[in-house]
């Protein structure tokens, strides 16, 4: 900023302005940013300086005078009781020193308590309780006003839809907090949209506010998320005030005790700076630990009365600043682009860029996912590439840096032809993904082996994935029922088969004959079917043939199952080499029938089929199951003219639509389903 005239420095100010809502946009609204936080705050910092210096160009739009926008069309507009500010944030001890010497000239206090808590890496919500009852749940949105979500907040098991706030003498108050998903719900939201060939989210907290905006409160509930509630914004008493909201880790407490999540046990409480900035460390030196992401750690006042007495500017509250963490970001530059055939022929494009650390690990392989990604970043080869790893998560390139261009950067061109077996590659209507559709590619035929021995499938120790392309190439394996005809005489004596290995191998291979049946359904790399499906499949069948006979309808009726995956599995029942292979499978020894427990058939429910749909209140879903299975009735996996009891809990969907329509079908709450079975 050093050109700008002294004096009048308007089209500057418009120019950070824009840039600044720009970014706001992407982060808020599309929940996509390209820039990192650090340079976003860097931008924010040089605009409030300048507007400091001439307050006369403040306009009451500039992003300094408002909190961004989140607002989007589908939910009502509410507006929050108090507005939600934001955090001021600090990068290392000098921030915090400096803050805190802020602190205690505005509170006129030697020396301040802190409260310290982790800063989560989520998108902020608040609750408003009434009487006890959760009455309303918002989204940030403009700070001022958000969005109605309180229908997926209901679906969030950890936030209680009535707390006993009057013991507190508490009658109305608004609460904040995080909502979130955990690194291992995140991951498996990620293989799930792998296993549709879809691009994964980047990071957890984009998948959670993304969450917040599902019109299908079903799917809210499916992804499991989390909430930290963290903070009181407004309370009307009526009674006593309560003296455990005099402190922000009484707050803290009094949430906890409520039996909400609060990071009461996360928090510590301290006497001037130097401990909270040692704490602050050693929190950031464990991150990789949390089950969840945290962006920082956030400092408070602790003394409410304190807070008041600080006050807030129109972005956030004088008693309150995050420390950020280190940004797990590294630039480098992009050399090639290397096309990989998967099992299901889907092309992906990988970045293969000069090795760079990040949080602790060397990253030189990125995935691009799909042409779009490639071409919705711009990158071009020799690009310099900025790098993101949150924490287990996947690394992948935030955006090219063009600024940084010589020239001499080359467009990525993506094959038409497989890299493999050169056929032409395909693009069905509506995907991203190219296709090679020569099942028979060589790419292809190796991926779909190493699936097949892969540990969450048939798990054939000591096969891994270097073994498969080794016999591959020297002919020793040519298709799946090939693996079981290896000739192992001819590895020994090859370098690393020794007789040990030969016998362990040996009797991995033997051993997988005897695997359940959901791990073969899952191991065959039937598109879109992954482990959770690949049980339910074999939990509805007898023998793996069974799957051949089912129409699509048959197999939608199936609990996830889903048009596309009953198109697919529909698809690969016709396809004749796959029901050959399948053949020669059980002429092998392997085991295709699903060993579902015989039911009893004498007991008080024989010949009585059940269904559950919905959440229920007293029981296990699986301990139901397990009550209907003892008693000799059967399960089924989907509403059909089969189906003599749907058992309903709560926000049952459309199995219970479905059911209505069936006039013999009886429909049944829990209750009713616990006298049935004598267990009221
Ligand atoms: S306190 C007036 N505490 O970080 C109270 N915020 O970058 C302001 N955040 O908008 C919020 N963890 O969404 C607070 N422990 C925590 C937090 C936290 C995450 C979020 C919050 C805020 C954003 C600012």
């Amino acid at each position: 900023m050093k050109h700008l005239l002294p004096e009048i420095p308007v089209t500057e100010i418009e120019d950070l302005r824009d840039i600044l809502r720009f970014h706001e946009y992407r982060y808020y609204v599309l929940d996509s940013p390209i820039l990192a936080d650090f340079e976003y705050d860097q931008f924010y910092k040089a605009l409030e300086k300048l507007e400091a210096n001439n307050p006369g160009l403040i306009t009451a739009d500039s992003p300094t005078q408002r909190v961004a926008s989140t607002l989007t069309a589908s939910f009502p507009t509410v507006a929050h009781l108090v507005p939600m500010l934001s955090l001021e944030n600090s990068y290392n001890a000098d921030d915090l020193l400096d803050w805190d010497r802020r602190v205690r000239e505005g509170s006129k206090e030697k020396s301040v308590e802190y409260s310290v808590e982790p800063k989560f890496d989520g998108a902020s919500i608040s609750l408003i309780y009434e009487d006890d009852l959760l009455v309303r749940a918002a989204t940030r949105g403009d700070g001022v006003q958000g969005d109605d979500i309180t229908i997926n907040i209901r679906q969030i098991r950890s936030v209680p839809l009535s707390a006993k706030f009057s013991a507190y003498g508490i009658q109305q108050i608004e609460i904040r907090g995080e909502v979130l998903l955990t690194k291992k719900n995140f991951k498996r939201f990620n293989d799930k949209l792998a296993e549709q060939n879809l691009p994964p989210l980047a990071n957890p907290r984009n998948a959670a506010s993304g969450s917040l905006r599902i019109k299908d409160p079903a799917e809210v509930r499916r992804r499991n998320l989390e909430a930290f509630l963290y903070h009181i914004s407004y309370h009307i008493d009526n009674g006593e005030p309560n003296s455990t909201l005099l402190t922000h880790s009484g707050s803290l407490k009094m949430l906890w005790d409520l039996g909400f999540r609060s990071p009461e046990h996360e928090k510590r409480v301290f006497n001037g700076i130097q401990d909270v900035i040692e704490y602050c460390r050693e929190f950031e030196a464990g991150r990789d630990d949390l089950p969840y992401e945290i962006d920082g750690m956030v400092v408070k006042v602790n003394e409410v009365s304190l807070q008041e007495k600080l006050g807030m500017t129109t972005h956030h509250p004088r008693w309150a600043i995050a420390f950020k963490f280190k940004a797990r970001q590294a630039t480098s530059r992009l050399r090639a682009v290397e096309f990989q055939v998967g099992r299901t022929g889907a092309i992906t494009p990988v970045a293969k860029i000069d090795p760079v650390h990040i949080g602790g690990v060397t990253v030189g392989s990125i995935s691009l996912f799909n042409e779009e990604v490639i071409k919705e970043k711009g990158l071009r080869l020799g690009d310099m590439v900025l790098v993101e790893r949150a924490g287990d998560v996947i690394p992948y390139i935030v955006k090219s840096l063009p600024e940084l261009r010589n020239g001499d950067e080359q467009p990525i061109k993506f094959p038409q032809r497989c890299p493999q077996c050169q056929s032409q590659l395909f693009k069905e209507e509506g995907e991203a993904v190219w296709r090679c559709i020569n099942i028979d590619c060589p790419a292809q035929v190796v991926e779909r082996i190493i699936h097949f021995v892969s540990k969450d499938a048939m798990d054939i120790r000591n096969f891994g994935e270097a073994n498969v392309r080794k016999f591959y190439e020297m002919g020793f394996l040519t298709d799946i029922p090939s693996i079981y005809s290896l000739p192992l005489d001819r590895l020994r004596g090859m370098e690393g088969f020794g007789e040990k290995s030969i016998t362990n191998l040996t009797s991995a291979i033997e051993n997988s004959k005897q695997q359940p049946l959901y791990r073969l359904i899952f191991a065959l790399g039937i598109r879109y079917v992954g482990e959770t499906t690949a049980k339910t499949l074999a939990q509805s069948i007898d023998h793996l043939m069974d799957l051949s006979k089912l129409s699509t309808e048959e197999l939608q009726n199936m609990e996830d199952v889903g048009v596309k995956v009953a198109a697919s599995i529909y698809q690969f029942f016709r396809n004749p080499s796959n029901l050959q292979m399948l053949g020669e499978l059980e002429k092998l020894g392997l085991n295709l029938q699903s060993g579902k427990k015989q039911s009893f058939t004498g007991g008080a429910l024989a010949g009585q089929t059940f269904l559950f749909t919905g959440t229920l209140n007293r029981l296990k879903r699986s301990d139901a199951e397990a009550m209907v299975e003892e008693q000799g009735g059967k399960l089924l996996s989907g509403v059909s003219s089969k189906l003599n009891y749907l058992v309903v809990g709560d926000d049952a969907g459309s199995k219970l639509e479905k059911a209505k329509k069936i006039s013999q079908i009886h429909i049944i709450s829990e209750e009713e389903f616990l006298k049935l079975i004598g267990k009221d």
